[in-house]
């Protein structure tokens, strides 16, 4: 049902192949359980993460309405900014974007190198702000600047978050279910950095109706539970209305806010051992700013015996160019 409802929606094939579904051996028996990794950081978009998987839906839609210009916002180290200005390039179209400093730092490496880099290859414009406090308001402020200009610019939300965005995330978690059926085991829980809530709203979504005993855990980056909660819970109904599907009523949102002080952006002893952890003991790198902190949770949750039997499954986002931008 959901993938006959997908199919309405016009989509730029950004990940034409299911990305990869692997066991951490290492990982595995070093926390004696059996840990499962799928490789989201590997879409073949400027440099990986989970952002290509919303730009399909967002990218076409742009493309469908002629626009000449993507424009978005979010943090100097942002992914999705990052993906969507490589996107652009890739598209022959302009990219107009607002970075704020969330962590209010000085540092050169922050300022200067990881995804920050990336935008001037890309050939970006960069305007910076103080704070994106109102970032569909600013957003739409900087698309009224551009048409007065007589430009086309379509708008492409933070984290490219809103129910079109999403519908990436639904299709990922089809994507998903099928790998995991043909595992042929019963997985106990899937762990996610919830951010801007489009990647956790769509799995969960997807999940809900394809394997339904699965629960997704989102490990918020940025915000406690009260605050991340209604951001999920309305974009999945949000996205559930765009398909013209019923919202499960057994979809439960599980929400770990434990682990994403002190703040958007910073890392904490937990985020920067996870780190290690996985480049040590795997060869895997994670990130310091929502990978990191997801994996924390998993580590965490095994510890404290937090998980029901069986496998478990995390969902790699992406977000490895910031690790240029932050002392390791
Ligand atoms: C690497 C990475 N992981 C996870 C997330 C969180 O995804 P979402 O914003 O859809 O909650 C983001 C979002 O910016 C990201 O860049």
């Amino acid at each position: 049902m959901l993938t006959a409802a997908l199919q309405r929606f016009p989509r730029l094939e950004l990940v034409p192949t299911a990305t990869p579904l692997e066991r951490l051996e290492r990982l595995s028996a070093h926390m004696s359980r059996d840990i499962w990794i799928k490789r989201d950081d590997l879409t073949p978009l400027a440099l990986g993460g989970n952002k290509a998987r919303k730009l399909e839906f967002l990218g076409a839609d742009a493309v469908r309405a002629g626009a000449d210009t993507l424009v978005t916002a979010g943090a100097i180290q942002s992914n999705h900014v990052r993906q969507t200005a490589g996107l652009a390039a890739r598209l022959g179209l302009d990219c107009q974007v607002l970075l704020e400093n969330p962590i209010g730092t000085s540092d050169d490496w922050y300022l200067h190198n990881g995804n920050r880099l990336l935008l001037d290859l890309f050939g970006a414009t960069v305007e910076e702000v103080d704070a994106l406090d109102e970032p569909d308001a600013q957003l739409e402020a900087l698309a009224d600047r551009l048409r007065a200009q007589g430009k086309r610019p379509y708008v492409l939300p933070v984290g490219g978050s809103n129910a079109l965005g999403a519908l990436g995330y639904v299709r990922a978690g089809l994507e998903l279910a099928q790998q995991l059926r043909g595992l042929g085991q019963r997985f106990a829980a899937v762990v996610v950095a919830s951010g801007s809530a489009g990647t956790q709203a769509g799995l969960s979504l997807a999940l809900a109706h394809d394997l339904p005993e699965l629960p997704v855990i989102g490990v918020t980056v940025s915000r406690p539970e009260a605050s991340q909660r209604p951001k999920v819970e309305g974009l999945i109904e949000r996205c559930a209305a765009l398909l013209g599907v019923e919202v499960p009523s057994r979809l439960d949102v599980q929400l770990w806010d434990e682990y994403h002080g002190p703040r958007y952006g910073e890392p904490n002893e937990g985020t920067l051992a996870a780190l290690h952890k996985l480049a040590r003991c795997e060869g895997l790198l994670l990130d310091p700013v929502y990978t990191a902190k997801a994996m924390d949770g998993l580590l965490d949750g095994i510890a404290l015996t937090r998980f029901a039997e069986g496998p478990l499954l995390f969902l790699h986002t992406g977000g490895t160019p910031a690790l240029f931008a932050y002392p390791s």
